[in-house]
């Protein structure tokens, strides 16, 4: 709680010359945070199956003065991943920053999600992160230093309408998270730190159309801005904009029915009901 009034420049720490690694860095939030960590003074390694998108991030990258390297990596892919990380040794050094950032959404209710469509979602949402921090967490416990974050949702902690395997995806990401930092913990590991993040809607154009009748969407440079903070200041997991905190602890004290009249009044019900999403075509769904 005294931190909370502590400048962030007297507690955040610096990470100037770390090394860190952005899936999805060919587009929207990814791009943003790439950009942000190479504002404060971080070379990026920049992931993404959209090589055009991921060169239009390293040239922006560059334009702050620092290093970008970009593979065309599909992170469902384990072996594609396990090659990649190797390259990455050899071509830029030891990543210090995970940011597990890729993720694609569907949008429909559950009926109408065909299987393979379930599975992507899961693949790419949750179980690359497994691929990832295999491939990254030795080198961080051979230093001894590191910090691996997962960009969740909050409906990573909340259910949402046309949004079953999306949640679920989600929520497996938080608790791969959690058990990951009770193992690390448990191991003595005090200079490894994870962060979970849940961002309301942002306005990159994954989630186009959706809305609810009270909150605003977020801007990618903002929610870029609070997930540099949250590492900054090593947070295990942030909500933007941080008002949700409050109705996260009272989900868990109220009753399921308060819960969902919550939902109503909010316009949360219904904040599917006008999602469009983007043309999803390099989100290859086979
Ligand atoms: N946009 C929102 O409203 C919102 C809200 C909460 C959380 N999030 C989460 O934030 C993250 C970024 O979302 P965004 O809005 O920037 O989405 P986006 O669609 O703009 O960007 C996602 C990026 O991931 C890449 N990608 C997709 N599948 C991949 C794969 N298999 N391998 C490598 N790269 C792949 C895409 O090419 C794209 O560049 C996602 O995890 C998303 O779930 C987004």
């Amino acid at each position: 709680m005294i931190l909370f009034f502590v400048p962030l420049k007297f507690k955040a720490k610096d990470i100037t010359g770390e090394l860190v690694l952005v899936t999805g860095s060919g587009s929207g939030l990814g791009r943003n945070i790439a950009i942000k960590f190479a504002e404060n003074g971080c070379n990026v390694v920049l992931w993404d199956i959209n090589a055009l998108g991921n060169s239009e991030t390293a040239a922006m990258v560059r334009e702050k003065g620092s290093l970008a390297y970009t593979y065309e990596v599909d992170v469902t892919n384990s072996e594609a991943v396990y090659s990649a990380a190797e390259q990455v040794k050899k071509d830029a050094g030891i990543v210090t920053i995970v940011i597990n950032n890729a993720g694609i959404v569907v949008g429909k209710p559950i009926l109408n999600l065909e299987d393979n469509m379930i599975r992507k979602v899961f693949d790419v949402n949750v179980l690359s992160h497994f691929w990832i921090i295999k491939a990254f967490l030795p080198d961080m416990l051979k230093n001894d230093r590191g910090h691996l974050v997962t960009i969740s949702s909050l409906a990573g902690l909340g259910g949402s309408p046309k949004l079953a395997d999306y949640c679920a995806s989600k929520f497996a990401a938080c608790g791969l998270m959690e058990a990951l930092q009770v193992e690390l913990h448990s191991q003595g590991r005090r200079n490894i730190h994870t962060t979970v993040i849940c961002p309301y809607f942002i306005n990159t154009g994954m989630f186009n159309g959706a809305a609810t009748r009270v909150f605003q969407n977020l801007e990618p440079d903002y929610a870029a801005d609070q997930i540099l903070t949250a590492v900054l200041c090593n947070k295990s997991l942030v909500l933007i904009p941080r008002f949700f905190h409050l109705l996260y602890y009272l989900k868990v004290l109220m009753p399921a029915r308060a819960f969902l009249a919550l939902h109503d009044a909010t316009g949360g019900t219904e904040s599917m009901n006008t999602f469009t999403g983007r043309n999803a075509k390099h989100l290859r769904i086979d």
